[in-house]
């Protein structure tokens, strides 16, 4: 019998994502998968339940999505909503399942195999379905127009009969995939861009985007075997790059911060001493907010304005491009289904690097081992 697919309405304040939008439901009924679409489910990003009629799928109640073989959400399930999901079901969706391991233990009871699109390990095999990497892009660029709006001035060098106006300066800390979005999309607006990380390899793909790659003078760290990701400074270092980097966020009009280290909080790349030597007027943008800042003034989710500087800390950059980053989410989504489902079969698959990854819970256990460390502690 064809597996069906449940798509509900997001119920996050301020998230306006669908996990999957008409295009790709219409992949999925074209392979055989029913679906069924919580009405109302992709309003907040433009998807009528017309859109999603059309494309194949079923309208119905919350209760209905939620029974459905395979639910697919963007953020993790509600305890109300494990409590609606069938025993043997699937749930793929962000799960936060290192920071709210006691979800995966409801899902385990509640006999529900949990996929965590944030478990996705980065391999090339699995970089359609980074549903991370895919939502750091648009925050990248969403960044950058927030600064723009909040920069008291221009970003492109502009020539006019009124003179010749300067462009601004934007530096970008943590070239990863938002922050090389980020430099990307700055340059479009025509501002003269400068980046730093500590990875040696991000060198190479800032001047690539045609921004000065800025070389602080002590030792950066080689790429460890951390899935393309950093590994977290001694303290000592994180002081000394603090230090280094003053005068470079000093000649920034506006700084987007983007430093990650996976599972730690966000490290800390400029306090007060970088804020006060900045113009006033001048703009931070801390895409690290969410992990409690790059910044010390950050404040996850506002915006405070210190020594004249103004400090944007926002928690949900991919929801102010709802269609976009539906479509993105939605086609990670669909990658993982392809790899692991077809129509009327479900393949979880231990022995396969991505599987095992991301599978929290399975026959009513949880099976992923830092989840279940945490859950021990
Ligand atoms: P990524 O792992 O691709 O990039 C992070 C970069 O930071 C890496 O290149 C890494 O080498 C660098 N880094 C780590 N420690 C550093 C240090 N001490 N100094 C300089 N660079 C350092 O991560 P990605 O996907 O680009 O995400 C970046 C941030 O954006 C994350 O903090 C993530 O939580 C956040 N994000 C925020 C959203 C929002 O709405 N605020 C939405 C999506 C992502």
């Amino acid at each position: 019998m064809a597996l069906t697919i449940g798509v509900p309405k997001e119920t996050a304040a301020g998230e306006r994502r669908v996990a999957v939008v008409p295009d790709i439901v219409q992949k999925l009924v074209s392979q055989g998968f029913g679906a069924i679409v919580e009405a109302g489910a992709g309003e907040a990003a433009y998807f009528t339940d017309d859109a999603f009629r059309e494309a194949g799928a079923r309208t119905g109640t919350c209760s209905d999505a939620l029974g459905a073989d395979i639910v697919l959400k963007v953020r993790p399930p509600l305890e109300s909503e494990i409590g609606k999901m069938k025993s043997g079901s699937v749930f793929l969706g962000l799960l936060d399942p290192l920071g709210r391991p006691a979800l995966s233990l409801q899902l385990a009871n509640r006999s529900v195999t949990a996929l965590g699109m944030e478990l996705v390990p980065r391999i090339s095999r699995a970089q359609k379905m980074d549903a991370l990497s895919a939502m750091s892009g648009v925050a990248g660029y969403e960044a950058v127009l927030q600064a723009a709006a909040a920069l008291p001035r221009f970003f492109p060098l502009m020539t006019t009969a009124a003179g010749t106006v300067k462009p601004a300066n934007v530096l970008v800390l943590g070239a990863g995939v938002a922050g090389l979005q980020a430099i990307a999309t700055a340059r479009r607006l025509g501002a003269r861009v400068s980046a730093y990380d500590i990875r040696d390899a991000a060198q190479e793909e800032v001047r690539s985007l045609g921004a000065r790659f800025v070389e602080l003078a002590f030792e950066t760290q080689e790429d460890a075997d951390t899935g393309g990701y950093a590994t977290a400074l001694t303290e000592e270092k994180a002081a000394q790059q603090t230090a280094l980097l003053v005068p470079h966020i000093a000649a920034a009009d506006v700084v987007i911060s983007t430093a990650l280290v996976p599972g730690r909080p966000a490290p800390i790349l400029f306090t007060d001493e970088a804020l006060q030597a900045m113009k006033p007027g001048s703009v931070v943008v801390d895409l690290a907010a969410p992990g409690g800042g790059n910044c010390t003034a950050t404040k996850p989710g506002e915006t405070v304005t210190v020594y004249g500087v103004r400090i944007l800390g926002p928690l949900d950059l991919p929801s102010k491009s709802p269609v976009d980053a539906s479509t993105m989410y939605a086609r990670t989504l669909l990658a993982v289904l392809t790899e692991f489902f077809d129509s009327e079969t479900f393949r979880p698959d231990f022995e396969d690097e991505i599987f095992k990854d991301m599978c929290v819970t399975h026959e009513g256990q949880v099976v992923h081992e830092h989840v279940r460390t945490l859950l021990d502690t």
